[in-house]
């Protein structure tokens, strides 16, 4: 299956302590979203994501912000079923491809996507989503390149994802705000979920 057809929502987690790792995951799930990008921008990430994949096995968990080749090899020892890059450079492509991983290249311009699709890649994060151009944007690139999917990713919050999942060439799109930092640090788990379940009914 598609990682673009697991769920309305990927939330983007930032995990600062990996003892919260198996609650915030607990949480999302039962909110109705198990894909999890785990981004690897904190030193408790690759921790993070081995207690989820081995504690909370109704989750697929992932690795975001991935950015090198030893990023994609510490993702997948830790057990990422999945792997998110913000933008792509062409050593990181072959690397992706070499993970026998499912992945979702970054690309922000219609050059980069167009570059990606004439490898046969035509499942892409869309980064930064609000800042590149939003919906107008992905909506004048469907016109052109009907054939390429997004995850946007980047601003993008509760009031405003609907009007990107409307448009045909989005299958889900990422976010942080169904994990705000102080629902995590004081273990508001039942925020989480409630962020979870609000974000799940998203069509
Ligand atoms: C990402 O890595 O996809 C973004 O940092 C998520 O962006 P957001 O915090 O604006 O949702």
């Amino acid at each position: 299956m598609s990682l673009l057809d697991l769920a309305p929502v990927i939330p983007v987690v930032v995990i600062e302590d990996a003892a919260t790792a198996v609650p915030l995951a607990r949480a999302l799930v039962a909110g109705g979203l198990p894909a999890i990008e785990v981004t690897l921008r904190t030193p408790a990430a690759r921790e993070a994501i081995a207690r989820i994949a081995a504690e909370v096995p109704e989750a697929t968990v992932g690795a975001g912000t991935v950015r090198t080749a030893d990023d994609i090899a510490a993702s997948a020892a830790a057990g990422a079923r999945f792997l998110v890059s913000p933008g792509t450079t062409p050593s990181l492509v072959e690397a992706l491809e070499a993970s026998g991983l499912p992945y979702l290249p970054g690309a922000a311009t219609v050059s980069e996507v167009m570059a990606l699709a004439e490898r046969g890649i035509r499942e892409l994060k869309f980064f930064p989503a609000e800042a590149a151009g939003g919906v107008p944007y992905l909506k004048a690139l469907s016109g052109p390149i009907p054939d390429v999917r997004f995850c946007p990713t980047g601003g993008i919050r509760a009031t405003t994802a609907a009007d990107y999942l409307a448009l045909p060439n989005v299958g889900c799109v990422g976010g942080t705000w169904l994990t705000p930092a102080d629902a995590l640090a004081s273990g508001d788990w039942a925020r989480v979920e409630k962020l979870a379940s609000e974000a799940a009914a998203l069509k």
